[in-house]
């Protein structure tokens, strides 16, 4: 049993509850393919590349699964409720197939690459089984499926980063977008899967990232997002550039000068591999959003220890104060935090909840440790702590973190963000909703301000989750 929540904005909370589907397209005889997407931003992201290669084989894509001549969910496995999602959405297409003979359902992602064949022999309606490296294989897998054979590639690589292929944005507003920058994780975090469904870490080509940064600038949009495992690893020698060497602060500052006007932004930071040089990319650069995703996990040190984060308390202290000497108050800092891991105390768990005081965070992603097998710790370590009791744990670090939001928002209160509007707000079409530099949600009258605008916001109120305000004319604006 597990559960996983968080708090953030509600947008960021439908992101997480319901799943990503994709749209419809023209299709003018071809097959039609519907992809439903789970997990993280690496597998939305993912999704956009299977889209890519699918439509060379000659599919489009559906929103509706009744239509569809095959369906693919792109699965997660990060804790055991993402997969038992994906059971029961099975189980329901196996209704579907039952009236639709022909149709072929494909497992990709994680989940794939975690059960391998042996998904194939527990789920009987699954035609296809395709890991996160083999995205390129999939015609070749769907004209096998097509024979009635069953068809699997789980292969995983060290190469493999799809730089060549253009992703078809799926789900878009027009304005904000992901760019993978790497794949894979070279860490052995004790209670992850990641390393075990996505393979060793590899970079992708800085040219190639910076190519789909000014594509997508150039198509309107005006944010992007690099997303990467552990992004402060980043690292890509060029066989030709006389061998040179990117590190992840040089990639920030070449996405950052595509345009002024596009923002930057990228998750996940890792507390050991972040470095100075990367704050001060922040810093250099106006449009590389002030605001750092820095997962956590424990504010315990022997906990860290436990889970081979590879830092300890004072560390991960000592990098909240770079980042505030660098970058000042008002940098943006969200945390994941897990409660109930292996033999944590009392005393440990408060330990999590001093460092949340310690730090204030922005926003949270919290979870209940879901053991998953074959991780380092569910080979050493023993599952110990009952189930009620890490609950009650994260409703501590939930609540915790509902009055930190509360309070790091009201702090903006009173000042004028710049926020790029995303679209219409999700409780009023009379109100544009968008995003400051540090991630937060504003919403305000629409005026005649449209999506893709920079609009100079005075925030007047706040909950824990928004700020709202209207907009002002200024010239400059402080946050
Ligand atoms: N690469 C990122 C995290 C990727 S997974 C990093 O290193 O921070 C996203 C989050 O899921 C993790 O940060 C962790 O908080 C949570 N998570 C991962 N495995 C988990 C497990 N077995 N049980 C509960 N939460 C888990
Ligand atoms: Fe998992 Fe750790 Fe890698 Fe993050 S850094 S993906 S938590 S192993
Ligand atoms: Fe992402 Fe889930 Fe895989 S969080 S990397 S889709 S296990």
């Amino acid at each position: 049993m597990s559960i996983s929540l968080k708090i953030l904005t509600e947008a960021d909370k439908e992101a997480c509850e319901t799943v990503k589907v994709s749209e419809e397209e023209i299709s003018l005889g071809k097959k039609k393919l519907f992809i439903e997407s789970y997990g993280c931003q690496m597998n939305f992201s993912d999704s956009e590349i299977v889209a890519s290669v699918m439509r060379g084989a000659g599919f489009a894509t559906t929103a509706s699964e009744q239509d569809a001549d095959l369906i693919f969910l792109n699965t997660c496995a990060i804790r055991d409720n993402a997969e038992q999602k994906v059971r029961n959405r099975l189980k329901q297409l196996n209704h579907l197939k039952k009236k639709k003979p022909g149709m072929l359902i494909g497992v990709l992602g994680c989940m794939a690459e975690r059960l391998k064949a042996k998904l194939l022999e527990e789920e009987k309606m699954v035609d296809i089984v395709t890991g996160p490296d083999a995205y390129r294989d999939l015609p070749r897998l769907i004209e096998e499926a097509e024979t009635g054979q069953k068809a699997v590639n789980v292969l995983l690589s060290r190469e493999e980063t799809y730089a060549d292929i253009s992703p078809i944005r799926l789900n878009s507003n027009g304005v904000t977008a992901f760019i993978s920058i790497m794949r894979g994780c070279n860490n052995m975090c004790s209670f992850c899967v990641v390393p075990f469904t996505r393979g060793r870490e590899r970079s992708r080509d800085p040219h190639s990232i910076v190519r789909e940064a000014r594509e997508l600038f150039e198509q309107g949009y005006r944010e992007v997002t690099l997303l990467g495992q552990n992004v402060d690893s980043y690292r890509y020698k060029s066989p030709d550039d006389n061998g040179e060497t990117y590190d992840f602060a040089t990639l920030l500052g070449m996405v950052a000068q595509v345009h002024p006007d596009l923002r930057v932004r990228f998750s996940t930071s890792h507390p050991k591999d972040i470095t100075d040089e990367v704050l001060y990319a922040m810093k250099k650069y106006d449009n590389v959003c002030n605001y750092i995703h820095l997962p956590a996990q424990s504010g315990n040190s022997r906990i860290l220890e436990l889970m081979n984060r590879t830092y300890d308390r004072a560390w991960y202290m000592q990098k909240i104060d770079r980042i505030r000497a660098i970058l000042g108050e008002d940098c943006g800092i969200s945390h994941d935090m897990i409660t109930g891991f292996c033999t944590e105390t009392e005393e440990e768990h408060q330990d999590t909840l001093s460092l949340m005081e310690y730090v204030r965070y922005d926003y949270g992603y919290m979870f209940a440790y879901s053991e998953r097998p074959g991780t380092p710790a569910a080979k050493k370590l023993t599952d110990d702590i009952p189930y009620d009791i890490k609950l009650r744990r994260l409703n501590e670090v939930i609540a915790v973190q509902q009055r930190h939001s509360l309070e790091r928002n009201q702090r903006l209160v009173g000042r004028v963000h710049r926020v790029l509007v995303e679209g219409t707000s999700k409780r009023s079409d009379s109100d544009l909703q968008g995003r400051n530099d540090q991630n937060k949600v504003v919403v305000f009258p629409r005026e005649n301000f449209k999506k893709g605008d920079y609009v100079n916001v005075l925030v007047t109120e706040c909950t824990a989750a928004t700020l709202i305000g209207h907009a002002v004319i200024e010239l400059t604006a402080d946050c």
